[in-house]
C-alpha cells in the first residue's frame, strides 16, 4: 500500500476515533477499570481499586504534575494528547505486577512516563526507558517536562525513530515486564513495535497501547498471540501467560 493511502487511512480513522470519543462513557470506563484490570491482572478488584486510591492520595506528584501542566499551558500548548485516565490505569498496572523494567515508544510532554515513574518510585526502584523522535516537543520544553524531578533518575530518553532505536534498546535493557506504544499509531508501526516488544516480554508481562480505538489491531494482536486483555478508556492492556508457554513467533 502506498504511503499517501495510508495517511489517507489512518485520517479517516483517526476522524471516526474523534467521534467515537464523544460517545464513550467515561466515567462509566473508569468506574469499571478495576474490573476490566482485574481479568487480566493476577489481583483482585478490590486491590486494584486499592492502588486507584492510593493514586488519588498521592500529594507529592498531583502537585508537581498540575504545576507543569499549568506551565505548559500557560506556553500556549496543548497537554491533552493522553488523558491523566490513561495513566491512572498505566499507574495501577505498574503497581500490581511490581514492574522493574519498563519500555515506552512516544514520550511528548510525558504523561504516561511521569504515571508510570511514580508507580515505579511506590515501588522502590525500577527503569522507563523511553524513545521519541529527535527534535523535542512543541514549545520551549524537553521531552518529559510532566516528570516530577524526584522520578527523573529512573528515566532514560533515547531520541530516534522506534523502528531504527527499539530493537537494539530492547536487546539491550533484557526482559520487559511492561511495554507500552505510543507513537506513530499507523497500523504498520503499531503491528512493528507490538511484535518486536512481544518477543522480549517477561513470562506474564504487559503489551500495552495508546488509542487501540483506532482500529481492531490491539484486540486482533492479542487474541493472536495467547495474552489476555482489557481495553479502558482508550488504553489496551494484554498480559502474557505467566508460565514460560510463549509463541514461538508472533502472529496478527
Ligand atoms: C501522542 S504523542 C505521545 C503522548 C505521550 N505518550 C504522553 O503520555 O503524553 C506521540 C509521540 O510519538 C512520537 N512519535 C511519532 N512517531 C514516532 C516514531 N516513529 N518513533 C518514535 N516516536 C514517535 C511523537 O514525536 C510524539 O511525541
Amino acid at each position: 500500500m502506498t504511503t499517501p493511502l495510508r495517511d489517507a487511512i489512518y485520517a479517516v480513522r483517526k476522524a471516526r476515533l474523534g467521534l467515537e470519543r464523544r460517545r464513550l462513557d467515561y466515567g462509566r470506563e473508569t468506574r469499571e477499570r478495576a474490573e476490566r484490570l482485574a481479568d487480566v491482572l493476577p489481583a483482585s478488584a478490590a486491590e486494584l481499586r486499592a492502588y486507584e486510591q492510593e493514586y488519588d492520595d498521592l500529594e507529592w506528584f498531583h502537585e508537581s504534575y498540575a504545576d507543569r501542566v499549568a506551565e505548559i499551558h500557560e506556553a500556549g500548548v496543548a497537554t491533552d494528547t493522553t488523558h491523566w485516565r490513561d495513566g491512572v490505569t498505566l499507574y495501577v498496572v505498574c503497581r500490581a505486577l511490581a514492574v522493574e523494567t519498563v519500555v515506552e515508544t512516544g514520550v511528548l510532554f510525558g504523561s504516561f512516563d511521569a504515571h508510570i515513574l511514580a508507580a515505579l518510585s511506590e515501588n522502590g526502584g525500577g527503569t522507563l526507558y523511553a524513545v521519541d523522535l529527535p527534535g523535542g516537543p512543541p514549545g520551549p520544553f524537553e521531552y518529559g517536562h510532566l516528570i516530577p524531578d524526584r522520578c527523573r533518575d529512573h528515566w532514560e530518553l533515547r531520541e530516534g525513530d522506534a523502528r531504527e532505536v527499539l530493537p537494539e534498546l530492547l536487546e539491550t535493557v533484557g526482559p520487559v515486564d511492561l511495554f507500552l506504544h505510543d507513537s506513530d499509531h499507523r497500523l504498520p508501526h503499531m503491528r512493528f513495535e507490538y511484535e518486536t516488544a512481544l518477543a522480549h516480554l517477561t513470562p506474564g508481562g504487559v503489551l500495552a497501547s495508546h488509542d487501540v480505538r483506532l482500529s481492531r489491531l490491539f484486540d486482533r494482536f492479542t487474541e493472536a498471540n495467547g495474552l489476555r486483555s482489557c481495553v479502558v478508556c482508550d488504553t489496551g492492556i494484554g498480559r502474557l501467560p505467566s508460565s514460560s508457554a510463549r509463541p514461538d513467533s508472533s502472529r496478527s
